[in-house]
Order: C-alpha cells, then structure tokens, then sequence
C-alpha cells in the first residue's frame, strides 16, 4: 500500500478536528435572497444570471462555491454556515442506508441545507459513476473502461452514459466524475482498467459518453455533469507509477494524450479533473501552461477545472495545504477544489489569500463564473432535489440488459484451438473453476461498492457461473469446485476463471510480476491434468504476462472486469455472441515489454486490435449501429458506396500540429479502405494512429488498421496523425476513398 494512502489513513482524526473551523461563515443578512432577482430567472440567458448572482456574492460566499467537501465529514449545518458549493462522495462513502432512496434522502438534506443561505445557491453533489452508479448498493455494474475499450463501439458506451445518468439521478447525484479518458501507456499502472485504451484514437471516440452522461445539452432529462479525467498524462508516468511523473516531449503529450480531451471539450464536457501525476516534474495541480493556456484557451474549455482528491495538498511535498499552495493552483486555472476534508481552513486560506493579493478577484469571479454556469445550465435553481422518478431505474432490467450487451461485445476470444469454443449447450458434463468463477466482487474490481473493491458478494448481480448454469440445458451437469478439485477426465470441457483480485489507484500499480498469482495456477494446473480441453477466462483490469502459460490452453478469453452481469460472458462461451471484441491495449509477450504499445516496434503477444470470432457463424450484430469489425486486407468498395470525409485540426502550435480524419460511409459497406489526398501547403505527417499513414511529396495516402478497415453501410471509421508544418496550415479540398472522391463534411 503507498505512503499516501497511510497518510490518508492518519489524517482522518486530524481533518475531522480542523473541519470544524473557526470561518465566522456568511451568515450576515446584506445578501438577502430576492425571489424576483434577476438571476433566479430561468427565461433569462445564463450569463445574465450568472452575472447577476455574482454581484450579489460576498468573498466569503465566493470562496464557498470553490469547495467541495467530503459527505463523512460536512454536516448540513456547515454547507449553510460555509456556503459550501459542492458535496462529494469519495471512493465507497455511503450514507447508512445504502440504497437509491437513501442516497436521494441524504443528497436532498444537503440539497435543504444549501437552499438556505442567503442567496440560496443549490449545491452540487459529486460521484465517482465511473462503471454504473458504483457506490450505490443493488446498482448495475457495467464493464470498466477497458473492457467498453474491446468494444470498440462508441454508440454502446454513449447509451451506457445515459443509463448510468439516469441511476445517478435516481440517487441524487448530479454530477460523476467520469470518464477517465486517460490513454494507459503502461499496463503496470493501477488505474489501466480506467483507460479505453492505448491509443488516443479509441480514447477519443469513447468520449461520446459524455453526450450520454449530460444528454444532448445540460438540464435536459437526467442530465448528469460529465467529468473528463485526469487531465492530463495520468496514463503517461515512468514505470506507469500512480500519480508518477510523465517524462514526455510536448508533441508526444499533445499527440497521444491531448486528443481525447479535445474530443470531450467538442462534446461540451462540463468538467475536468486535474491529474495528481506531474508533466516534466511539474506537477499538474500548479501547471497553469497546460490548464490555463491550453486547456481552456486552445482548447476553448468553457466549463470548471476541479482539482483531484487532496491534490493541492501535494504541490510542496509536505503534507497538508498551505495558503501559498492554495493560490498556487487556483491560478493555476484551478476553479473548484476538492478539498476534501479541511474545508473551514481551505475557506480562511483562499480568502486570505485574495485579501493579500496572491489570488486577483478577477480570477476568483472567472472561477465562481464557471461553476455557477453549469449548475444553472443543470436546472439546479429550478429542480434542485432528486427526481424521484428515475429512483426505481437504479438496478433495474433494462440497464442490466445493456450491461449484458456490453459484457458480451467486450469479451476478446484470444485463442481457440480445434474450435473447442463455442461449448455445445445440451449433452454430458461442463466443469468449473477458478476464484472469480463465482465472485461478484472479482468480476467488477475496484470502485465497486468501496473504494478498493472486494472479493464476494458485494452487489446483486450474476456471476459468471450462474450466467453458465442458465445457459446449458437441463440434461448438462455443471459441476463448480473453486480450486478445481474433483475433475476427472469424464468431462468434455473445463472453465477456468481466474485472474485478478480487486484494486483501485496506485494500490493495483505492478512494479514486478505481471502474471497469474499461485492459485490460479494450481487451479489451471488440475484441470490440465484431468486431461480434457481447458478454457482460460481472464477476469482482470488489464493484459498480464500469461505466454508461458498459453500453450497449455485450449482457448483464452480475455473477460476484463464485466461487472455484475456474467452472463454476457457465458452468451460468448456458448455462442449465443459470436465475439467482436478486440484488444484495446496491445498484449505484452513478457512483462519485460512494458510499457508496449501499437505502432512502437516490439512484437507482443497479440498485437493492438486483435480478436477472432467463431468461424462459420455470421459474426453478431451489435446493439448500436457502429459494430466492430476484424480487419481485411483486400479492398473492396461494394457498388453504390459514397463517402463523406471531415478534416480536423484538432490542436496546433507554432511548428506542429494535430490532424483527425473521420470517414462516413452511406450506402453499401466498405471492407478495406485507403484514403488519398494532397496537402494545399508544406505539411509533413510524422507519426499516425488507427491508420498507416505514407506521404510522398503533397500527396497522402492512409490504410486502414486491423482492426478498422470494414465501414459497415453508415458506419464510421477515423484515424489521427501528428505533423510539421510552415507558414499556414490549410486543410486539404478533396478526399478519395478506394479511388472514389468522397463528400467533404
Ligand atoms: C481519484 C479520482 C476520483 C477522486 C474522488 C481520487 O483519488 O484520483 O479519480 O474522482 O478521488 O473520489
Ligand atoms: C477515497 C477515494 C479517494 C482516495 C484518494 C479514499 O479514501 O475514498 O475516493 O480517491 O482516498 O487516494
């Protein structure tokens, strides 16, 4: 366990003491609430209101919309006395009765309490909905992101965005924070389950969540503010160390690491959460570069910057925060600080501070701006308690049917020697093993219920084994023994389901071994021994080191961390799914490799993009429209097929600068593509994702990856590059696909 989780542990008391403040607070009645002021208005435009709030706002009340305060310590009292602008749950902090309703019951009183200062400023509760509603008893538990990464369906994901909205809502929560839309370069890092994937491309087109999250624009039905995280190189530390230090150019960091951030900000991403993790030894909570200059002004960010758990406290080293440490990363571009637990002392720092001048006004009313925008384009003035009426979603079928959609497009079939997959339903005896065959917890890892996670049965839900129970026949025996003790030769296959127990942050981090643990390989070992053909179901939060081990297998799927709904696992192992899912990190062959990735010469064990599907079945039709695809090398562009392609920049400094291209195809599918085009000017591609990219003077050509290169009929497909150029960079006019000039969008 780090040091900065025992320093956590020991703060505690010391937190719960100062909490209690001595902040005379912002009780004095010159403010008084006016029912008809202007800014409790909904006809009138937000930056009217917001302007009209702010004039009203003493610094004291200023500096308590900044807050955010931990739910375990801020009492409702202290939200009125304080003005605080924000709750938060941390990682499993419930309130006693963890269910829907006692969310909503806890969200609503501090809702009251905030209702009551003078100007009556709703406050705004914040979750980690980070796979489901996942501190939340009895809620559905979807993939993390790394399995919705396999997927590689963008449509699926934004559909999750909204169930989850709505079983938040149900709860009280009006804002997660989620995604993480960190690009995982190193799979040692703890947090590489939270990751899409390796590629900025795939981390990027999942940021469709947020549209599914928020909703096409703030306030509308269970709306939920969207969070993107961690801004920004979490996933880019040295030896992948949680809240490490990424040693990076500028140009890789905007080419692999910006992309997604853009896409979320195109999206209208209300929030984003500053990284613990430092850019160059700089750590990012004081970095007013990247927050300042070119997260909100490149990139034209218009929402709120929060901090990460305790993250100014980390600027000097020392433990705790200190005024100047407080100044530091509010002008930074920090707008709200998730204090968490100190926050009467937080409140006394940022006031002295701009009493002192080490924090202008201006920056403190550019900050309150922001977050006061967002909760009125939220409808927090006009509906600021819980919608009941999304209370019974929480758990409910229709989201578990999505989370078993989602399970089943995430699992990628690895290995599947003599077609021992898809398992036959009906007929003789299947045996199971393996500690996460039958565990709940296992299957969902951290974030799940606690913090940490646990093993057990922590949730409702299915596991794996129950999904096999439900599918084979009556006339099948399924036989389950945890360590796999009892088989024999009598049965015609064995599951192992192994893997990975649960972790969250730096806890999962993996300096050495990246391999199966002792009992699971005693397990697998068993079951080998009873002769009869072994199929491996890896429950875990990334690739591990598994290629001395993989030719004792007979077929390895790679499961991820489904979540409650196994039986989505069980549809692929018996065929009802035939898989599409493919890898979003590429496979490691040693843990030596580390970090690997596409495009960056090693061999792994599997590359990027690899799946396979069972032969002679039609592959499934996913539930949204985007399936994905396994890559072919001939192309061919079936008759009557039409493109649209749009040509972004999508970042640009002084000498370089960011390029996407998404191709649209109507009518017939396209399997295989190359896209040709010239640039106007002296552009020079020099590194690309999802595509390969070749250039010969002006003219460009780029070849599908393996695993994009089939456009169903109105499907999609884009890729990105990184290049130089001189004086202007305009776009290029005209675009062919397979030789047949495309639309411009
Ligand atoms: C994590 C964030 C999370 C926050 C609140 C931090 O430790 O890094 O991802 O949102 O805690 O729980
Ligand atoms: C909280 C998490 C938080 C973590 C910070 C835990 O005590 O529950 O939400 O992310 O501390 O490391």
């Amino acid at each position: 366990m780090s040091t900065l989780m025992s320093r956590f542990r020991l703060a505690w008391p010391l937190a719960l003491v100062l909490a209690a403040g001595t902040l005379a607070g912002i009780t004095s009645a010159t403010n008084a609430q006016a029912a008809d002021a202007p800014y409790q208005d909904p006809t009138l435009p937000v930056s009217t209101r917001v302007d009209d709030l702010l004039a009203r706002m003493s610094l004291a009340e200023k500096a308590g919309q900044m807050t955010q305060a931990e739910r375990s310590v801020v009492s409702p009292a202290d939200l009125t006395t304080y003005g605080i602008g924000s709750v938060l749950s941390g990682g499993g902090s419930a309130p006693a009765t963890n269910t829907a309703t006692g969310w909503a019951d806890m969200v609503d009183t501090f809702q009251r309490a905030a209702l009551a200062t003078p100007l009556g400023i709703p406050m705004l509760y914040g979750v980690d909905a980070v796979h489901g509603d996942n501190n939340v008893y009895g809620s559905t538990i979807f993939p993390h992101n790394i399995g919705l990464g396999a997927t590689r369906n963008p449509t699926l994901v934004q559909d999750i965005g909204r169930a989850v909205a709505e079983e938040v809502t149900g709860a009280g929560p009006r804002w997660t924070f989620a995604p993480c839309l960190a690009v995982a370069r190193n799979d040692r890092w703890g947090r590489t389950y939270e990751s899409f994937g390796e590629t900025p491309d795939l981390v990027s087109s999942m940021a469709d969540i947020v549209t599914g999250f928020q909703g096409p624009t703030l306030g509308g039905a269970a709306s939920v503010l969207a969070t993107a995280k961690h801004y920004i190189g979490d996933g880019a530390t040295t030896d992948g160390v949680d809240q490490g230090d990424a040693q990076i150019t500028e140009e890789e960091l905007r080419a692999i690491h910006l992309p997604p951030f853009q896409a979320a900000v195109n999206r209208g991403v209300g929030s984003i959460m500053v990284s613990f993790s430092s850019v160059n030894g700089v750590k990012m909570h004081g970095n007013t570069y990247l927050i300042t200059d070119v997260l909100k002004g490149e990139l034209g960010f218009a929402g709120f910057v929060v901090s990460d758990w305790a993250g100014i406290d980390q600027l000097d080293g020392l433990p705790g925060f200190t005024q100047a440490e407080v100044a530091a990363a509010v002008n930074a571009g920090i707008d709200m600080i998730m204090v968490p637990y100190e926050y009467g002392s937080f409140i006394t720092a940022l006031t002295d501070a701009v009493t002192a001048g080490q924090i202008s006004m201006a920056r403190v009313d550019d900050a309150v701006s922001r977050i006061l925008a967002k909760k009125f384009e939220l409808g927090l003035f006009e509906e600021p308690l819980t919608d009941r009426s999304y209370t019974a979603t929480v758990g409910g079928t229709a989201h578990r049917d999505l989370a078993r959609q989602a399970v089943r497009e995430s699992q990628v079939l690895l290995k599947n020697e003599g077609d021992v997959l898809p398992l036959a339903k009906s007929g003789g005896k299947v045996f199971v093993a393996g500690k996460s065959a039958d565990d709940i917890g296992n299957a969902s890892g951290g974030w799940t219920i606690s913090w940490q996670g646990d093993s057990g049965n922590i949730t409702p839900g299915t596991t794996i084994l129950e999904g096999i129970r439900n599918t084979v026949g009556s006339a099948t025996t399924v036989t389950y023994s945890e360590d796999g003790t009892g088989i024999d030769s009598s049965y015609r296959a064995a599951i192992a389901v192994v893997g990975e127990t649960p972790y969250a942050e730096g806890v999962g981090d993996l300096p050495g071994s990246m391999g199966l643990d002792t009992t699971d390989l005693a397990t697998i070992a068993r079951l080998r021994a009873a002769g009869v053909p072994v199929i491996v179901v890896l429950v875990s939060g990334r690739p591990m080191d598994i290629a001395a081990h993989l030719g004792d297998w007979d077929a390895f799927v790679a499961a991820w961390l489904p979540g409650t709904e196994g039986q989505g696992v069980a549809d692929v192992l018996f065929g009802d799914y035939n898989p599409t899912g493919t890898l979003p990190m590429t496979w490691m062959a040693s843990a030596s490799q580390q970090p690997i990735n596409d495009g960056d010469g090693q061999t792994g064990l599997f590359p990027y993009g690899y799946g396979l599907s069972y032969p002679g079945i039609e592959p499934s039709a996913s539930a949204s429209a985007s399936a994905s695809a396994s890559g072919s090398a001939s192309a061919s562009a079936s008759a009557g097929s039409t493109c649209t392609v749009t040509y972004q920049v999508t970042s640009q400094w002084s000498t370089g600068f960011i390029g996407e291209v998404a191709i649209v195809v109507t009518g017939g599918p396209v399997s295989g593509w190359t896209l040709t085009f010239a640039f106007p000017g002296s552009q020079q591609v020099t590194s690309a994702w999802s595509a390969v990219v070749t250039q010969s003077g002006t003219a460009v050509t780029a070849t599908n990856a393996a695993w994009n290169g089939t456009i169903a009929a109105g499907g999609s497909a884009s890729f990105g590059f990184q290049g130089t150029y001189d004086g202007t960079n305009t776009a290029p006019t005209a675009f062919a696909l397979n030789g047949t000039a495309c639309a411009l969008g």
